[in-house]
């Protein structure tokens, strides 16, 4: 068994603790992610300690270089991890103590792991926030130009899976492109309640020496301090919120994933998948495998899980730090980590796929024209109802006649309805069709072009 003397809470102890539990206590492995901004957090509170009068200048200088020392040693993969560090916290202080002595043992005065942790915490996912909105902008953007570059390309627009009514193939780009973009602006709403100082909380009750958290919050570069230390120290709604929006973005990603699969499939040909995002079969030589697509999707199950997972954690705990909250950290790098592997994928996706025009086309057919010869009834004068009514007859008539309803001969129409007339020709061409849906937010190319527009405004603006 350890031995609990060189533990940085090992006082009130005498017995050692077991080696299992030494194990499943330990957030070493993982929570070294936060070396860097453990010691940011240490550094600005030595300056707050020495603003306080606990620290002399002297002391501050030497805590200070210390603490650099070790940065450096992390930055090298230098540093040595002992087997009794139980976390990243404790890691450097216990450094800390070797490098300068005694001295060391002053950094924690009235700083608890509690409110350290979760400054620690807030500033690495800060960092991360600004690193997944470059990748979704990022993203954004490549949806959006793909849909500026391939505006005149049409093809079946499906509801219930389906074919429903022509579109633009860049209207469909754009619906997704939509969708993230309320994902990035969710973020950046984390982001903000995430930029909140909780250091000079204490571990439940505050702070009793005059700690300066205006101060800590400028050298942080935090927006606001939190309003209560009870609350600063052992809330990870914000942790909740960010995985939540995490499991939002991926549940977008993965339905447009799913689009592309099928699109991809023999049966659709509507695209081809670029070879550095697709793998083969080591059975079936033919195979070429949307996995970039597939793992895609599968990862928001796997994100959805770290939320529901940490949702579950939080029920029910007791006011306020206790052990459980541990876990959250696995749980944002597992999804941080996902996240910036399956932006990246998609961004390479969307820039490298090829599209087929031609197989697209080929895909309308004339029946998804029957609005549309309900609205050529509709401009004559006819109720929609009774449009609606008058154009199911002609492709019921059609299919009794077994051809296509676009061959109906105009007396056959007639027979339907007297408004039809040598004009309703006009109502069979594909083109024609999508420049009707004018209005804002629709598949006519004017539409289109204004949603690109609008788009490109909100990334510049969400920059
Ligand atoms: N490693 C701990 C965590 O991640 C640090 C806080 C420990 N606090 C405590 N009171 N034991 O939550």
């Amino acid at each position: 068994m350890a031995s609990e003397g060189d533990k940085l809470w090992g006082g009130r102890f005498v017995g050692g603790t077991d080696p299992i539990m030494e194990t499943l206590n330990s957030s070493m492995t993982y929570d070294q992610r936060l070396s860097e901004v453990d010691i940011r957090g240490s550094m600005a509170y030595a300056k707050a300690l020495e603003k306080s009068g606990i620290l002399t200048k002297p002391e501050l200088e030497k805590i200070l270089s210390g603490l650099e020392k070790i940065s450096e040693e992390w930055s090298r993969g230098a540093f040595v991890v002992n087997k009794s560090d139980e976390d990243i916290h404790t890691a450097n202080e216990r450094r800390l103590k070797e490098l300068i002595g005694e001295v060391a043992g002053k950094l924690h005065t009235g700083r608890s792991r509690n409110d350290q942790v979760v400054t620690d915490l807030r500033l690495y996912m800060r960092n991360s926030c600004s690193v997944l909105s470059a990748h979704l902008l990022q993203f954004i953007k490549t949806l959006v130009d793909r849909a500026a570059a391939e505006t005149d390309v049409i093809f079946p627009g499906y509801t219930h899976l389906q074919r429903a009514q022509p579109i633009r193939w860049s209207h469909f780009l754009l619906s997704h492109a939509v969708a993230f973009t309320r994902d990035s602006e969710r973020l950046g709403e984390v982001k903000r309640r995430i930029n909140v100082l909780p250091l000079g909380s204490g571990a439940i009750a505050g702070n009793p020496l005059g700690i300066d958290r205006e101060f800590l919050r400028k050298e942080l570069d935090f927006a606001s301090i939190s309003l209560n230390s009870m609350d600063a120290t052992s809330e990870r709604d914000f942790v909740v919120e960010f995985l939540f929006f995490a499991s939002l973005l991926m549940i977008h990603l993965s339905k447009m994933a799913e689009d592309l699969i099928i699109y991809s499939t023999k049966e659709f040909s509507f695209i081809t998948l670029s070879d550095a995002y697709s793998t083969g079969s080591s059975l079936m030589p033919q195979k070429k495998n949307p996995d970039s697509l597939e793992l895609i999707r599968s990862k928001a199950g796997r994100v959805f899980g770290q939320c529901s997972g940490m949702m579950m954690i939080l029920k029910g705990l007791p006011s306020t730090y206790n052990k459980d909250l541990q876990e959250d950290k696995e749980a944002v790098f597992d999804v941080i980590d996902t996240l910036n592997a399956v932006l990246q994928v998609a961004t390479g996706v969307i820039s490298t796929l090829e599209i087929h025009k031609e197989n697209m086309e080929k895909a309308l057919s004339p029946d998804m024209l029957a609005t549309d010869l309900a609205y050529y009834l509709v401009r004559k004068g006819m109720p929609f109802r009774q449009a609606h009514a008058a154009s199911g007859k002609a492709v019921q008539l059609a299919e009794t006649k077994g051809i296509s309803v676009n061959h109906l001969t105009l007396e056959d129409m007639k027979s339907i309805s007297p408004l039809f007339g040598t004009d309703v020709v006009h109502v069979w061409d594909y083109s024609n069709s999508v420049e009707q849906y004018t209005a804002p937010g629709g598949t006519s190319k004017a539409s289109v072009t204004a949603q690109i527009e609008q788009l490109r405004e909100l990334l510049k603006k969400q920059k």
